[in-house]
């Protein structure tokens, strides 16, 4: 609602503005039709032999001006736009959301309905469930984590079989409705520097038989004591903290030599927001089962 001064400055300056475009127009077009006859020169020239013809406005054009000034002030009355004036329509925006949010629940209520009360891995066997549930996906999970679910640096991969925090349907569903937070402090210190760290980020390279210097990961692998209580002894992660598997392909924060030794220095995490409240747990579910069917899962 507005204050009652600035009601009357709006409503002032909408009126003001319509019957000034009125008057305009209206003393446009009079005042050459007194001066000069129409198509004779009205006696302005510019750069020389530029000259101005009285040529009176077309009469089409005229009446669409007029007529868009009748069709605003009729929107004026039936619309809000004058100030506090709620239009005799009593149209607003929240009252067209509510009502194309209702039409679209009593459309689409009853097949999420239907789907959510099967079973997770049953659906992600059914094509036309699994249909809804890319469309659920594209709209609300692909700007972090890609079309076609294979993540991008900092967003894990949903595609493959490598988790943070598990990829049984329980796990899936449990991280979209409540969303997930992990985090690794960074190393640096603990591991007394950078060259601390190149040994430990051998080690980790040799967890998943890539190329590295053996030398240095032997050093490294007494250091990797600080990593275990997360990772594991063995380095296959903790889905419990959602401590990545170091033995497999699929790195979440970037897989070259650089950026592992970066993210162990100085640590990494990643927010993965809760979508209970904001979609239902009827879409969640249908879009674990979504989840599911992206990996090799099933
Ligand atoms: C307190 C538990 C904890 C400890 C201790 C820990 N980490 Fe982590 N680490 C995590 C978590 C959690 C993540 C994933 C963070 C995220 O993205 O949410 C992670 C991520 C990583 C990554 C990134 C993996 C990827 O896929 O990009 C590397 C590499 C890593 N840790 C190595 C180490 C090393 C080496 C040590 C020991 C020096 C270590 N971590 C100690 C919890 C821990
Ligand atoms: C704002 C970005 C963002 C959006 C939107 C988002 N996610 Fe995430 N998601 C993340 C991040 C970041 C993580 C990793 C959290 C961590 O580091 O532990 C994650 C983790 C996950 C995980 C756990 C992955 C694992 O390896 O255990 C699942 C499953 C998941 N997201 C599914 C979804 C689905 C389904 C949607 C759509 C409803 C969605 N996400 C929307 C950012 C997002």
């Amino acid at each position: 609602m507005l204050s009652p001064f600035w009601n009357v400055f709006v409503i002032t300056l909408v009126l003001v503005n319509i019957f000034a475009c009125l008057w305009l127009i209206r003393f446009a077009n009079r005042r050459k039709k007194d001066e000069v006859a129409a198509g004779e020169a009205t006696g302005h020239v510019w750069d020389e032999d530029l000259v101005e013809l009285n040529n009176p406005l077309p009469r089409w054009w005229l009446w669409m001006f007029y007529l868009s000034i009748i069709f605003g002030l009729g929107y004026l009355v039936l619309y809000p736009g004058l100030g506090n004036f709620a239009g005799t329509l009593g149209w607003t925006q929240a009252s067209q959301h509510q009502a194309e949010v209702d039409a679209a629940r009593a459309k689409y209520g009853p097949l999420f309905e239907s789907l959510a009360a099967r079973e997770i891995t049953d659906l992600a066997t059914d094509p036309k469930a699994l249909g809804v549930g890319r469309r659920l996906f594209l709209n609300n999970c692909a700007q972090c984590h890609g079309s076609d679910g294979q993540g991008a640096r900092n967003f894990p991969n949903l595609a493959d079989n490598a988790w943070l925090w598990g990829g049984s349907p329980e796990a899936i569903k449990k991280s979209i409705m409540e969303g997930r937070t992990g985090m690794m402090p960074g190393w640096s210190a603990a591991l007394g520097g950078e060259e601390g760290v190149t040994q430990v980020t051998e080690y980790v390279l040799s967890l998943s038989g890539r190329q590295h210097n053996a030398e240095l990961a032997e050093l490294g692998k007494p250091r990797f004591m600080l990593c275990s209580a997360c990772h594991g002894p063995a380095g296959k992660g903790n889905p419990m903290l959602g401590a990545p598997d170091l033995t497999d392909k699929a790195w979440v924060h970037g897989a070259s030599r650089g950026l592992i030794a970066a993210n162990v220095a100085n640590g990494v995490g990643g927010v993965m927001p809760a979508h209970k409240e904001f979609l239902g747990e009827e879409k969640v579910h249908i879009l674990t089962a979504y989840v599911y069917s992206l990996s090799a899962n099933p």
